[in-house]
């Protein structure tokens, strides 16, 4: 039942996106105050709806903050504000970070779990230097920020010169498949006569696909991306590329 909900819950904010046009876009808001030092620049991902949320942000090059003051709110709570648990850079090791980007190694995190479906958010990152503090603050809904890690085990089998398939598994990150799935889009990149051209196909429901590319002896470049089936967020990065040549007769 509580499943059933949840859908329902989640087509409301489709039609609002359409209605409303800008729901899409992450508002954001950065306040400095006076000419302080650099404002940390937070992005924030969800990449297992509905539970798992990371803000991250690079740390600024100089000067070095002494350290970060990290709190959320319901943007219509705002006295509920909670403390992020700060993860450094480095600290890869923690199972929260998605390892789909290497750079994420080089970015301080806050996990925000169990955020609220339909509710807007407001993060305020605080970077203190000696002195002075630098606030960013920006505001989100979970569903616009939904972007999967990219599927994986990408593999591109030619049956013979007329026929390939494409298969890959869903990204493991995404934790609750079976109750939001995945759509998937391909992207096939070749070289003709010096210029590079590309074909998006898709979305497809399904991990397997059959193509069919009449050009015996070229070679194509595959990746694949996941969007949640509704079209929450965005698709994932693309998988790192699957190089295929297509046999001659
Ligand atoms: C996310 O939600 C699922 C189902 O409610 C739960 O099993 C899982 O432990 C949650 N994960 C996190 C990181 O909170
Ligand atoms: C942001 O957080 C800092 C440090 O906790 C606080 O001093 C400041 O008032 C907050 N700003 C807003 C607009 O909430
Ligand atoms: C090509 O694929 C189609 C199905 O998509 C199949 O019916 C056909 O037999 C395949 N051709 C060859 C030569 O394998």
């Amino acid at each position: 039942m509580a499943v059933m909900a949840g859908r329902v819950c989640v087509t409301v904010t489709l039609l609002m996106c359409v209605l409303g046009g800008q729901a899409l876009h992450l508002r954001r808001l950065t306040a400095t105050s006076g000419n302080s030092p650099s404002t940390p620049t937070v992005r924030c991902r969800c990449a297992s709806y509905p539970n798992v949320t990371l803000c991250s942000w690079p740390e600024p090059s100089h000067p070095t903050p002494t350290h970060y003051v990290a709190t959320y709110s319901e943007r219509h709570r705002r006295s509920v504000t909670k403390h992020c648990h700060l993860i450094q850079p480095g600290s890869s090791s923690s199972d929260l970070i998605s390892t789909s980007s290497p750079s994420s190694d080089q970015l301080w995190h806050c996990p925000l779990p169990r955020l609220k479906l339909l509710t807007d958010y407001i993060i305020n990152v605080t970077a203190v230097y000696s002195g002075r503090n630098s606030v960013h603050l920006s505001s989100f809904m979970l569903e616009d920020i939904v972007k999967p890690d990219p599927p994986v085990n990408v593999q591109v089998s030619p049956y013979d010169f007329r026929n390939l398939s494409v298969q890959w598994s869903p990204p493991p990150t995404w934790a609750l498949l079976d109750i939001f799935p995945l759509k998937y889009q391909i992207k096939y990149q070749w070289e003709s006569r010096g210029i590079q051209k590309s074909v998006n196909l898709g979305p497809y429901e399904s991990t397997k696909v059959e193509l069919k590319l009449r050009s015996p002896g070229r070679t194509y470049l595959f990746q694949v991306c996941a969007k949640e089936l509704l079209g929450l967020g965005e698709c994932s990065d693309w998988s790192a590329p699957v190089k295929i040549t297509i046999p001659k007769k």
